[in-house]
Formats: C-alpha cells, sequence, structure tokens
C-alpha cells in the first residue's frame, strides 16, 4: 500500500483521469475526498470506492468559488482528520474556445476560472491544510499544451496550463522548506469524456494521432499511475517540475511513419 492513512483530496473526480486515480489512491491505502460539480457522478466515484472496501466521501465544489473550495478543504480534513495529497485536477476543454482573434472574451473568462484559478484557490486553501498535516503533497494538472504549441488551438485552455505549470514551479520553491512538494502533472491526450466529443471525428482524430510517436492516445490508468507516483514517497526528491506523459508528443520533430 503506497498511500496507507494518507488522505487525498481529488478536485474533478467525478470523471475521467480524477475518477480513475480517486480508485486508484484508495486501493494504495489512502482516504479520498472528491470533489466536483457534478453531483451524481462525483458521488458515484465515492459509492465504487466505498463499496470496493476503501474509504471516500463527496462534496459538491465549484473550483472557481472561493467559498466552494475553502469548504471543500474544510470537508476533507473534519471527515478525514488532515491533508497530505492535494490532487488539483478539476478541468474543462470548452468547444468554443478557439483562436487568439475568435475566442469570446466570456470563453477566455470562464477557461481560466476554471483551470487557471481553481488550481489557485486549491493551493490557496489547501497549503495551510497541507502544513498543519505536518506536509504534503500537491499535484497540479497542466498539459503538454503548456510546453509545446498547436495549430488547432483553443488559447484560454494552453493558457491557463501555462499558467499551472509556472505557478506550480512557484509554490514548490516558496513550500519547499516546509514540506510541501508540488509538481505539474503534463497529459497528452487521453481518451476521457473530456476528449470524447472531438475524437468522434475521425479527421480530427487523425490530425491528432499522426503527432503522437506511440502511436495511440492515452489511457486514463496511465495518467493514474504516474500521479500515485507523484503523491507516494517514491518521487520524494521530486518537487517543482512538470511530469510529461505524452506518449512522446513533445520529443518529436518528425513521428514514425
Ligand atoms: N483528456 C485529455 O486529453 C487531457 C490532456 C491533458 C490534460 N488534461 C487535463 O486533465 C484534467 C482531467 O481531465 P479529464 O480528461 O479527466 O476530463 P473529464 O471531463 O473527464 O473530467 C473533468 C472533471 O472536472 C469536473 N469539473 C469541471 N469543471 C469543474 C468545476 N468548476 N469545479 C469542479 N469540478 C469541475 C468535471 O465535472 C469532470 O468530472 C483536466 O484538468 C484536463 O484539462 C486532459
Amino acid at each position: 500500500m503506497r498511500l496507507k492513512d494518507k488522505v487525498a483530496l481529488i478536485t474533478g473526480a467525478a470523471s475521467g483521469m480524477g475518477r480513475i486515480a480517486a480508485k486508484l489512491f484508495a486501493a494504495e491505502g489512502a482516504k479520498v475526498a472528491i470533489a466536483d460539480v457534478t453531483e451524481p457522478a462525483g458521488e458515484g466515484t465515492a459509492k465504487e470506492i466505498r463499496s470496493a472496501g476503501g474509504e471516500a466521501a463527496f462534496i459538491r465544489t465549484d473550483v472557481s468559488k472561493a467559498a466552494d473550495v475553502e469548504a471543500m478543504v474544510r470537508f476533507a480534513q473534519d471527515k478525514f482528520g488532515g491533508l497530505h495529497i492535494l490532487y488539483n485536477n478539476a478541468g474543462i476543454f470548452h468547444p468554443e474556445d478557439a483562436g487568439t482573434v475568435e475566442t469570446a472574451v466570456e470563453i477566455w473568462d470562464r477557461v481560466i476560472d476554471i483551470n487557471l484559478k481553481g488550481v489557485w484557490l486549491g493551493c490557496k486553501f489547501g497549503i495551510p491544510a497541507l502544513l498543519r498535516s505536518g506536509g504534503g503533497v500537491i499535484i497540479n494538472v497542466a498539459s503538454f499544451v503548456a510546453l509545446v504549441g498547436a495549430a488547432t488551438p483553443q488559447i484560454a485552455y494552453t493558457a491557463s496550463k501555462g499558467g499551472v505549470l509556472a505557478m506550480t514551479r512557484e509554490i514548490a520553491v516558496e513550500y519547499a522548506r516546509q514540506g510541501i512538494r508540488a509538481n505539474a502533472l503534463c497529459p497528452g491526450p487521453v481518451e476521457t469524456p473530456m476528449l470524447a466529443e472531438l475524437l468522434k471525428d475521425p479527421s480530427r482524430r487523425a490530425r491528432r494521432l499522426v503527432h503522437i510517436p506511440i502511436g495511440r492516445f492515452g489511457r486514463a490508468e496511465e495518467i493514474a499511475r504516474a500521479a500515485l507516483w507523484l503523491a507516494s514517497d517514491e518521487s520524494s526528491l521530486m518537487t517543482g517540475a512538470a511530469l510529461v506523459v505524452d506518449g512522446g508528443i513533445t520529443a518529436a520533430y518528425v513521428t514514425p511513419e
């Protein structure tokens, strides 16, 4: 058990990678607080964990709202007696988020509010709880688009993820001597509900696939296992880093035929 007796708080754990990570963390001994804006599905993740013999509880949270995030951290602490792992995973990918010129101001604001401000709020309210528990680990979900640009732009999404990466470095440095490690996780394209709509279209699917050296999209389990490593003591020297799990996208200039 790699997370025995740890308390983990995972945002966006009603779906996709967060849901799979919540189940994996619980199977590794963590008590998991599940925070998501989607209520029945969030409760569903918690129930799945409990029926498998694990410990989990759900709290409805909109990560872009300070009061919700403050309440989410309090909930995790009160329910499970502390906080050791803060996994800021919630994020959106807006269908109207497009080019620099075309993207509407309201879309920009919404994406930044959830993907960037939401991660900051998680850290703002989560760090004091981690410190009270004697230190811990922060995992902030960025993306490979924080590292490379694309001609199929989602400008607000890309900016939000670049912000997450820069902010995570600074948090890591700020709290390095106080027992908190903070790392950014940068997945490549992963087949989750977030990408389902886009990947249904064969030409948009092929347009992306051609850039992935490994020749396929990622699976949520593959990212959850990387997050588990970041959350565990096995990564004890790692802080302020970007863990890139992208099938080789950011390493490639030309991909194999
Ligand atoms: N799928 C990919 O290809 C990919 C690649 C790189 C990074 N990411 C990032 O990984 C994270 C997880 O994505 P996923 O693919 O599992 O997506 P997903 O859509 O399956 O899950 C995201 C979860 O976040 C929740 N959420 C959305 N807005 C919220 C809010 N305001 N407050 C609380 N919860 C909210 C959703 O309800 C959902 O449960 C996101 O940050 C995403 O940007 C995804």
